[in-house]
């Protein structure tokens, strides 16, 4: 009985725990993955518990040789993420090798350092590639696995090297991201034996270097001649500038699948922003329901839906037009956007929603190319749909909406 009590004490403060994990307490994340690590039956409690909590993160391994400036990369890619809004966690590998193993700590804890200020939306964990309970790849997925059942959005898994550990943490992430430098010649020839089909993105880092070029060149060449009709991306990137860093993000968003299944790079480029675009919705301020809707009645067209979004102050009636709609936006307040909006023009159309197939990505386009958005990141709204404005002074003056599918 004495063993039963210990064992239900332990379990309440596991689950504690995870609460505290679970909102962001990042000392808690760091015993828990201890807890993981120690292997022992509290070990096998929490994994389950988190278990059940876990999915939705997505996970992007980064490999490739020492020296090739992944810690920098993963570094960037870290704090690029982190300014998307997301939370992030990251799991990097320590080196065994003793003739790169002290510099490349060295690079390790400052970046840790550095990233443990900006705040607790970023986690850093080092692992050891050595003498790990039960194996590299399962301590690295059990790591994951916390992080994940912890609410982390991303979680980047850095590993040095290509061999056999790399290949199997590379099978625990969505997308695994290689890193090269120019002038690797030969080493990309000799590429193409076992590290190839890991890849998803490549990347030729210090593209700044010259040859940078030619690394990519011959990397896309090495693709044509496997003869797989499958084209990966290929990015250039500098990490110590952050340059080519949100292509990179863009590349490892659209993740292998739709990548992969297309073989030329501009129709990959169209298709992953462009398939699904259509028009959403047309949002129509107006200052009374009940007098618009009349008109809208006369045309054939019913109202299906009708709400109030208090945190926007608005009420909105929903009038489907085929794979469309129109909503007819009354304000609740004075004080609210409509309200505002109606003041200052009066009534009239307010804004089109455009439905994209990956809002992330579009909303990481238009904001790399200089768009002027509305919101700060993609939002969330009634349902869990995601969407985000556009300022209507890059649009051609008409506010834009862009839903995701
Ligand atoms: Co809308």
């Amino acid at each position: 009985m004495i063993a039963d009590v210990d064992a239900a004490e332990r379990r309440n403060g596991m689950l504690e725990m995870l609460e505290r994990v679970r909102g962001g307490d990042v000392r808690a994340l760091a015993r828990a993955i201890s807890l993981a690590e120690d292997g022992g039956e509290g070990a096998k409690d929490l994994l389950d518990a988190c278990r059940e909590l876990a999915g939705g993160a997505r996970k992007i391994g980064v490999t490739g040789a020492p020296g090739a400036g992944k810690s920098t990369l993963v570094d960037r890619m870290a704090r690029w993420l982190r300014e998307q809004g997301k939370t992030v966690g990251v799991i990097a590998i320590d080196p065994t090798s003793p003739y790169t193993g002290g510099a490349l700590l060295g690079d390790r804890i400052r970046m840790q350092d550095a990233l443990m200020n900006s705040g607790e939306g970023i986690y850093v964990r080092s692992m050891a590639s050595r003498g790990t309970l039960g194996g590299l790849s399962r301590a690295v997925g059990d790591a994951c696995l916390v992080m994940e059942a912890g609410g982390r959005d991303v979680i980047l898994i850095e590993t040095v090297g290509v061999g056999q550990d790399e290949v199997e943490i590379a099978r625990l992430a969505d997308v695994t991201v290689l890193v090269l430098v120019p002038g690797m010649g030969d080493e990309v020839q000799s590429l193409k034996a076992g590290v190839m089909e890991i890849a998803d993105v490549f990347v030729v880092n210090k593209s700044d270097r010259e040859g940078a070029e030619r690394t990519a060149a011959e990397i896309v060449a090495m693709q044509g001649l496997s003869g797989q009709g499958e084209m990966i991306p290929v990015i250039r990137t500098v990490a110590t500038t952050g340059e080519g860093v949100a292509e990179l993000m863009e590349a490892a968003a659209r993740g292998e699948g739709e990548c992969r299944r297309l073989s030329d790079p501009a129709e990959m480029q169209e298709a992953s922003w462009m398939g699904e675009l259509r028009l959403d919705h047309l949002g129509v301020a107006v200052k009374s329901l009940e007098r618009a809707r009349s008109f809208y009645e006369l045309l054939g067209m019913k109202i299906t839906h009708e709400e109030t979004v208090e945190h926007e102050q608005v009420r909105v009636a929903m009038l489907p037009m085929g794979e469309s709609r129109m909503e007819l936006l009354e304000p609740v307040g004075e004080d609210s956007v409509i309200g505002r909006f109606l003041a200052k023009r009066g009534e009239g159309l307010h804004h089109v929603a455009m439905k994209v197939g990956d809002v992330d990505a579009m909303y990481l386009r238009l904001k790399e190319n200089g768009v002027r958005l509305v919101s700060d990141r993609v939002q969330v709204g009634a349902g869990g749909h995601r969407y985000f404005f556009v300022h209507p002074a890059s649009t051609g003056g008409v506010l834009v909406e862009v839903v995701g599918a």
